[in-house]
């Protein structure tokens, strides 16, 4: 096998070029078989949708190296499906759900050099993403699209991994009511990148969105989901239509369930009652399980366990989620590929 240089340990959310990336054309509509190419350069149609109306969505799943050598992905077969529930959404044709897995497998034996070993505490992050193409002027749905699968390896996604960060109340909404928030496309983003850069600005690692209806309930923790634990031991989770479907919330709402014993609640998270929580975290596939220390909300840091040590139910969490990702501990069937 091939080696790579690369500080395992240091790495942080970066883009790293890999080898191979896959890439598949559908055109008349059909796919085509899909093949690696070498080069990151995409060469597309200055008319492309995905360029000038945003017509694109992406997923992002990891590979993760076992104590034996073994590399295993984390339900590839969720992103699949939420990637089609967003082509949906954006009027895109979906991917069979085989052909994504296959892709997230082609990408990673390709790269497979680029894995981070076991215990180095990085991974090998997947990037699947599908753009329209072609050319065209209207706002319509493209002629012709692109799914691609790239990957880089990766460390933290928010600064020191498993340590407490604080995060600020925005000013801003992610998403309309029944705009597009519960599907993976990049305008969602883009529009979060300004009340991003105002919340670091201040010190804070990001910020948090409240339901755009109201805004009296939380919806998301920048690009992840929030939870929170009760007193009486409950795992809680926001629940609203315009959140994106966090693929490791609902993996932690069974690890907290099955694994922990927990009630389990995806229910109304209202902002002025925090103190219903002794420890809050955010998730996502990038983020993992990043300890919420405090929310500053009207001018005042709400701090739920500590803002410098993880709390003991997050911990365990934490423990068990990526022990399962990293075959430490024994996953639900149908979990590991
Ligand atoms: C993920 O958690 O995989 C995300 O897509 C979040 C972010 C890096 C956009």
């Amino acid at each position: 096998m091939k080696q790579v240089n690369l500080e395992w340990g240091k790495l942080g959310f970066n883009y790293i070029k890999t080898d191979f990336r896959y890439v598949s054309i559908w055109k008349d509509g059909e796919w085509d078989g899909g093949k690696l190419v070498e080069d990151n350069k995409i060469c597309i149609s200055e008319g492309s949708t995905a360029i000038h109306y945003g017509q694109q969505c992406f997923e992002g799943l990891k590979a993760y190296k076992t104590k034996d050598g073994k590399i295993q992905l984390f339900r590839p077969d969720q992103n699949a499906k939420r990637m089609n529930q967003s082509a949906r959404r954006l009027l895109m044709p979906e991917i069979p759900e085989e052909k994504f897995i296959d892709a997230c497998i082609q990408v990673v034996k390709a790269n497979e050099h680029f894995v981070p070993p076991y215990g180095s505490g990085a991974t090998l992050y997947l990037r699947p993403y599908l753009i329209g193409i072609g050319d065209n002027l209207g706002v319509k749905p493209a002629p012709e699209y692109m799914f691609s699968v790239f990957c880089s390896p990766v460390g933290p996604y928010f600064k020191g991994g498993l340590a407490p960060v604080n995060f600020m109340i925005s000013d801003y909404d992610r998403a309309a009511p029944h705009g597009t928030g519960a599907a993976k496309v990049g305008g969602n983003y883009a529009g979060s990148m300004l009340p991003h850069e105002i919340a670091v600005k201040r010190g804070f690692a990001d910020c948090i969105y409240l339901d755009p209806a109201t805004h009296t309930k939380i919806e998301e923790v920048g690009a992840a989901n929030f939870f929170g634990i009760t007193k009486d031991n409950k795992f809680v989770t926001p629940k609203s239509p315009s959140i994106l479907p966090s693929i490791t919330k609902y993996s932690l709402m069974d690890v907290a369930e099955k694994y922990l014993g927990m009630e389990v609640e995806e229910r109304d998270v209202y902002i002025d009652k925090l103190d219903e929580f002794i420890e809050a975290g955010a998730c996502g596939t990038a983020a993992v399980i990043t300890p919420i220390g405090g929310i500053e909300y009207k001018g005042k840091l709400h701090v739920f366990h500590s803002t410098t040590e993880v709390g003991p139910i997050t911990r365990k969490l934490y423990d068990t989620l990526v022990g399962i990702q990293f075959g430490d501990v024994e996953a639900p069937e149908g979990w590991i590929v």
